[in-house]
């Protein structure tokens, strides 16, 4: 078991059944991602450091944004950089560039960036105040970083409601949490971006959900396959495991189901004198 609050290959059945996810999340409403980060200060010609970048999926659409500007990722994964070299170079809209690194020790140079963004980052991220103020350091004066993140309660609600479903859901979180991540990091974020000296803070956002794509599209985000590392750890018994299957099994095949997520984002400025 790893030590990290996240690893690719073990927050799902494998590596490829995470892209997959990520993919599907990274494209499942950007266009409304996109809106809030516009009105949260992101432009284009800015100069991007996205934290967490992960295997570009992200990176690949924020770059339609900053077509005269350049984005640096940082991530902490170097399979992940791998993946993203090769995936971005015929399809990124602007330069991109790669740090491996952490963000709670970036070694970016101070004040090098007009805009940061971190998303489904920091919910993964134990010391985030610390995080907060490496990223503080490396924007410039006036400078927004926005987070995007999720709250437990406002993510992943599916219907028909079936009880081993949301039983699964709750037991995730609260594994999330005892390996160090924060499933509750939503209802903080304007708290820990005042309390990093961000000023100008406010919340946007962005409702992600099956309407247009349909369930299945969906359907990664409440995969029973991403439990299979509880089970293999001993931590979900096979009969539950079983009893989420046929739940969702029910859920795919209701004509009425749908998905809904809410992506909380949550931007601020450094201040100028700083
Ligand atoms: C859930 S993924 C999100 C990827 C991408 N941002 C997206 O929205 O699709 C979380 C990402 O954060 C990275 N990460 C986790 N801890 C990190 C840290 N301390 N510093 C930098 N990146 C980190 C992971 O390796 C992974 O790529």
């Amino acid at each position: 078991m790893t030590t990290r609050p996240y690893e690719a290959g073990q927050y799902h059945r494998d590596l490829p059944s995470e892209l997959k996810r990520l993919y599907r999340f990274a494209t499942l409403g950007f266009e409304k991602e996109a809106r809030a980060l516009a009105a949260l200060g992101l432009a284009d010609g800015m100069k991007v450091l996205e934290i967490g970048s992960g295997p570009g999926f992200f990176t690949e659409r924020l770059s339609t944004l900053v077509p005269n500007g350049s984005i640096t990722g940082l991530e902490i994964d170097p399979e992940l950089i791998k993946h993203a070299e090769e995936y971005l170079p015929s399809r990124a809209k602007s330069p991109v560039s790669f740090v491996q690194g952490s963000v709670l020790d970036t070694g970016l140079p101070d004040a090098s960036f007009d805009f940061a963004v971190t998303r489904l980052v920091l919910q993964h991220i134990p010391d985030q105040a610390k995080a907060l103020a490496e990223i503080l350091r490396v924007l410039r004066p006036g400078g927004r970083l926005v987070v995007v993140d999720v709250d437990y309660r406002a993510a992943n609600l599916v219907y028909p409601v079936k009880p081993a479903v949301e039983a699964i859901l709750e037991k995730t979180a609260m594994a999330h949490a005892l390996r160090g991540g924060d499933p509750y990091v939503g209802r903080r974020l304007f708290k820990l971006l005042e309390h990093a000296g961000f000023e100008d803070i406010d919340l946007e956002a962005a409702v992600l959900h099956s309407g247009v794509r349909g369930i299945e599209w969906c359907a990664t985000q409440f995969d029973p396959d991403r439990l299979q590392p509880f089970v293999e750890q001993g931590l979900l018994p096979e009969e539950e495991w079983q009893a989420v299957r046929d739940a969702v099994d029910a859920v795919l095949a209701d004509r009425e189901a749908f998905y809904l997520n809410v992506m909380l984002l949550a931007g601020g400025r450094k201040p100028s004198g700083a």
